[in-house]
């Protein structure tokens, strides 16, 4: 039998501090209708001062691997996907494994944007097909809040601050969990429309001094939809080429929560009925890397997944990146619903 990673744990987090549309249209030119009309969102979490990447990211991870307790009791890796890292250098996954207790684990950042947890997961899933590793950890976690410009009307409505994780083990293909297939591609010709222009290399071998204003996340909205639901569309359909389902195998499809408008679009382009669509995005935003871990967890302690279902996970974001991977349910009992709370408080105190 081959070997395939399996599925085995799950959990996710959200920052307390809660900011609805009706909060952002007292200060910017915008409304709850323009917002909820063109996104499905209502509302978004966002750090607090002083928290990072890695205050979420921790709290996810730790109740990844509570859910997978009696399975899996700890990760030979540490992947963590995100494009909010707390520093330019180091990686920030070092950091979260050694918070969780995993000092000496190989722990490496992986930089797709809200592709990223797709990456992460194809990367973590290759190390056990290769017998890199047995167990491996994959987070997905961002703070968009700190990168997005809070004056600007078209990004600061959309984006959230998140973490999700999930645990992977060495299993069979046969098992209920097992990851059975990848599609992943990318087009950097394209990478200008979504961006944060400055404080990389190219700026600062340029000689000027740092523009605060280039630190700015930016998005050309319009193209970017347009290629979102092209590239998911696509990367969908070669996924269930590779793993041998037809359109109608399909359980739920869990895209990146970008906007709702994209996933309905999506799943009519694929032909899965929109009921199978998971739309998770109202009360979290735009949570980039966080974002399929926590649609997962949603799902999963909202009886929207069950057993044996089969799941196929789509994303899309910067770079350009997009990804997908076809799965099947593994049994989720553990798993609690997702936290509103921690970040956003120190560091030390998350861990004790
Ligand atoms: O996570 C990585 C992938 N990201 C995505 O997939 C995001 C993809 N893009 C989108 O989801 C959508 O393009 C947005 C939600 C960003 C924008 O929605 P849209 O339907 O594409 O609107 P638009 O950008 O075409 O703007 C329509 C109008 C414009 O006004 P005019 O030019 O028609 O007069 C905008 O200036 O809406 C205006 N507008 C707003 N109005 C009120 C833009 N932002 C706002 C706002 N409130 N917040």
């Amino acid at each position: 039998m081959s070997r395939a990673a399996v599925l085995c744990g799950l959990g996710a987090v959200l920052p307390p501090r809660r900011v609805t549309n009706e909060e952002l249209a007292a200060r910017l030119d915008t409304t709850h209708e323009w917002i909820h009309s063109r996104t499905g969102i209502s509302s978004r979490h966002v750090v607090g001062l002083g928290a990072a990447t890695s205050d979420l990211a921790t709290e996810a991870g730790r109740r990844a691997l509570a859910s997978a307790q009696g399975d899996v009791n700890s990760v030979d890796m540490v992947v963590l996907a995100t494009a909010t890292p707390d520093h330019p250098l180091p990686g920030t996954a070092p950091a979260v494994a050694s918070r969780l207790g995993l000092t000496g684990v190989p722990a490496f950042d992986v930089a797709a944007v809200c592709s990223g947890f797709i990456y992460a997961l194809a990367a973590g899933a290759g190390a056990i097909s290769a017998q890199l590793a047995d167990r491996v950890l994959v987070l997905g976690a961002d703070v968009f809040s700190t990168i997005v410009d809070p004056d600007d009307r078209e990004t600061a409505p959309i984006f959230g601050d998140g973490a999700g994780a999930v645990v992977l083990r060495a299993g069979d293909p046969a098992e209920d969990g097992a990851l059975l297939g990848f599609q992943l591609g990318s087009d950097g010709t394209n990478a200008g429309l979504i961006q944060v222009p400055g404080g990389g290399s190219r700026e600062r071998s340029g000689g000027r001094r740092v523009d605060p204003a280039e630190m700015h996340f930016s998005m050309q909205g319009r193209a970017v939809y347009r290629h979102a639901i092209a590239r998911m569309s696509e990367s969908t359909r070669a996924v269930l080429e590779r793993v041998g389902w037809d359109v109608t195998d399909v359980d739920a499809l869990v895209g990146h929560q970008a906007n709702a408008r994209i996933l309905t679009a999506v799943a009519d382009a694929v032909g899965v009925p929109r009921e199978r669509a998971v739309i998770a995005i109202e009360h979290v935003g735009n949570t980039s890397a966080a974002s399929i871990p926590l649609a997962l967890t949603r799902a999963a302690t909202t009886d929207g997944l069950s057993r044996g279902d089969r799941v196929v996970l789509t994303a899309f974001g910067g770079g350009l990146t997009w990804g997908s991977s076809a799965l099947t349910w593994p049994d989720f009992s553990r798993v609690e619903a997702y936290a509103v709370e921690q970040a956003g408080i120190p560091a030390q105190s998350i861990t004790g």
